[in-house]
């Protein structure tokens, strides 16, 4: 099997084991580290992760999938999370929701044909008080409206 992880993170991944005594405990954090190179996370990446930290692959396979900040299969360029939380709800969110699906021509949990775009619902983004709440990569967008989702993303473009 061709190796995945780099210098870089094999070396992290051994920092992050010897902070503690449970490797359970480092799983997430491993996880978010290989995720900013790779992008998303492979079942072969999950295998030499587990090979070096000992503990099976279908552990950190069902870690990796519950989190929804790890990415189980390749994602876009740009990341889009929009809030379907309760106070987003209260607040609008499905027009928000359907708003972007119908602008990016997908589905929310895919990813657009040339890449540039996954869309991704998350429950609660921590900014309630601004609902309805949108984050693109790291940056967070609050009290966003149909109107102002369309100018967000031209922006990109
Ligand atoms: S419920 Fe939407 S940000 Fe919290």
């Amino acid at each position: 099997m061709k190796k995945i992880l780099s210098k870089e993170e094999k070396t992290f991944i051994l920092k992050e084991l010897n902070k503690y005594k449970n490797p359970d405990a480092v799983i997430i954090e491993i996880l978010k580290f290989v995720q900013k190179r790779l992008r998303w996370i492979s079942l072969d990446t999950i295998k030499e992760i587990s090979k070096i930290i000992s503990v099976p692959a279908s552990k950190i396979d069902s870690i990796a999938t519950f989190y929804n900040q790890i990415f189980r299969r390749p994602v876009g360029k740009n990341i889009i999370k929009y809030c379907d939380g309760v106070v987003c709800y209260i607040n609008g969110y499905e027009k928000i929701e359907a708003e972007l699906s119908n602008y990016l021509k997908i589905q929310p949990g895919n990813t657009t044909k040339d890449k540039k775009f996954t869309l991704i619902p998350i429950c609660c983004l921590g900014n309630c008080h601004n609902s309805p709440t949108i984050m693109i990569n790291e940056n967070l967008f609050s009290n966003v409206t149909k109107k102002s989702i369309i100018t967000i993303l031209d922006n990109i473009i």
